[in-house]
């Protein structure tokens, strides 16, 4: 046996003695169980909780229409509503303009404004017996083309779901018979 040989065999030794000790290390983090003892993973229920709620908490929170509404910021709306009176007038009385009279639409027949050319998929929707809820409007403004295939309103759409209800809390406001909103 050389010096060559001595040293590989040492080498061994001392290389198992540290994965031996490395392994025990990591197994002493991740199988510590007393509270409170050292870092790493603890298994402990009590702990862990926390954790899985504040991870599932995000998926829960899906807004709904009446909680954005409830929270609803009106001068925000009439901020919005600019968007709108290009086309149209929201004014007791107004008159039709590129669009429909707006004011009453909230609760009101779709394509259910006097004296105003509707296109077909409104006319039909009518027909049906619709009527603009808050869910139809807020559906009908995020994407008009998606709501109505084939509607003669050329707006791409409001994305944010806040300001669509900030939008149609507006909206609401502007009736002679305020329809409630919904309260789920
Ligand atoms: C470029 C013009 C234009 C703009 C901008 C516009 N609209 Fe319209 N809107 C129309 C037209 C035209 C119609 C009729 C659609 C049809 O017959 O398919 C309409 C229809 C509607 C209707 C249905 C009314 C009814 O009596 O059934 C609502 C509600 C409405 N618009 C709300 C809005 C709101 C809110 C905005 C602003 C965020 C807006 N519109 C922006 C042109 C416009």
């Amino acid at each position: 046996m050389n010096w060559i040989n001595l040293q590989k065999i040492f080498g061994a030794v001392l290389g198992t003695l540290l994965f031996i000790m490395a392994v025990g290390f990591l197994a002493a983090s991740i199988y510590e169980t007393k509270p409170g003892a050292g870092g790493g993973y603890t298994l402990e229920t009590a702990e862990a909780e926390p954790v899985a709620e504040q991870v599932e908490a995000p998926a829960v929170e899906q807004v709904s229409l009446a909680a954005l509404l409830a929270n609803a910021d009106m001068a925000s709306g009439e901020k919005l509503a600019k968007k709108c009176t290009g086309c149209h007038s929201f004014a007791q009385d107004g008159s039709n303009k590129v669009g429909p009279a707006l004011y009453g639409v909230v609760g009101r027949a779709i394509a259910g404004g006097e004296g105003f050319g509707y296109s077909d998929v409104l006319s039909g929707y009518n027909s049906e017996g619709r009527t603009w809820s808050f869910e139809d409007l807020d559906a009908f403004l995020t994407r008009p083309k998606d709501y109505a295939p084939g509607t003669k309103m050329s707006f791409s759409g409001l994305k944010s779901e806040t300001d669509r209800a900030d939008l149609l809390a507006y909206m609401q406001s502007l009736s002679a018979a305020p329809v409630a909103f919904p309260t789920e």
